[in-house]
């Protein structure tokens, strides 16, 4: 087991740590000008080591379709799927404001049926607020869950939910129109209650420009330094996938490396028998294996075997 600190849910936390993140605090950082960090996890040991590391937001993102659990887009992710996966985040996380990402068709056939699933993420996964994409069409849904005392953050720019319409993961705000439309969409988000807004494969000076024109921060994801804060996919700074490469991440590791060499050297170990080792075996007092050792005798055990350990290796520590 790790030596990470057990994590401490709610607003007791230990004397000299973070306190809890909320929307409060970070609208806090985003008034003092001090950049905003969100990450995302899908699970606890994750959550745990974001969360240690001092993000300010941690994101049960609807990525976890395609990171975790293999999709190929992020539209099969369901709303049961991201509440199992929330709840142990929400398990992992003990200073950062944990986000639930509502999944394709949690949120958009009717206003109630979105109320009612960011009240599951809050209710049924102790989740601090929820996100949802989409623009000023979105407006009165984000409306409804503020309402019902669920803080949203808003997510323009590329939406992946909606990859079939836009054609495929593209840059989007290219052209002055869009990019107007685009401040327009945050514009109604914020006027809606959103919290904060993530914008997603955006040109630098649109999310500036966005940036500039609102009062609740925003989080940028491929848009460049001028946004109120930065998120990634986790799995993407870690270098976990050496198949996904996108302009906009920096890999801070090159984990796919690292986990390969570890995972080939424990297969060759045990094929070997360098594994396990005298270090890693549990041994039993001298007396008591030496009357499991003649009672093994007895009941005509192979000569030698437990007192020698497997493969003739001492089996005491
Ligand atoms: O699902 C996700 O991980 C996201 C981030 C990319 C912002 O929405």
């Amino acid at each position: 087991m790790s030596t990470l600190p057990i994590p401490t849910h709610g607003a007791a936390v230990a004397a000299g740590s973070r306190p809890k993140q909320t929307v409060v605090t970070l609208q806090a950082k985003r008034e003092r000008g001090e950049p905003i960090t969100m990450l995302t996890a899908y699970d606890y040991p994750t959550a745990r080591l974001v969360d240690a590391a001092g993000v300010d937001a941690v994101l049960v993102g609807d990525s976890l379709a395609m990171v975790v659990l293999g999709h190929p887009s992020t539209l099969s992710v369901t709303m049961d799927e991201m509440l199992h996966h929330a709840r142990a985040v929400r398990r992992g996380v003990a200073h950062a404001l944990v986000i639930g990402d509502m999944p394709f068709l949690s949120y958009q056939v009717d206003v109630r049926d979105a109320v009612r699933n960011a009240g599951r993420f809050v209710q049924e996964a102790g989740m601090d607020a929820v996100k949802l994409e989409g623009g000023r069409a979105f407006a009165d849904t984000v409306r409804a869950i503020v309402r019902a005392g669920i803080p949203v953050q808003g997510h323009i720019g590329l939406t992946p939910q909606s990859v079939n319409v836009l054609g495929g993961y593209r840059v989007q705000g290219r052209t002055a129109a869009a990019a107007r439309a685009m401040v327009d969409d945050a514009l109604a988000l914020q006027d809606a209650g959103c919290f904060s807004i993530v914008l997603e494969s955006v040109p630098a000076p649109v999310a500036a420009h966005v940036t500039s024109r609102l009062s609740i921060p925003t989080i940028g994801i491929g848009a460049g330094v001028g946004t109120s804060g930065q998120v990634l996919v986790t799995h993407d700074l870690l270098g976990l996938f050496d198949d996904f490469k996108p302009k906009f991440v920096k890999r801070y590791a090159e984990l796919r490396g690292s986990v390969d060499a570890a995972l080939r050297a424990y297969v060759d170990d045990v094929a070997a028998g360098r594994f396990p080792e005298d270090v890693h075996t549990y041994a039993m007092p001298e007396a008591e294996l030496a009357a499991f050792t003649a009672w093994a005798a007895s009941e005509g055990a192979p000569g030698g075997a437990l007192a020698d350990g497997v493969d003739g290796r001492s089996a005491r520590s």
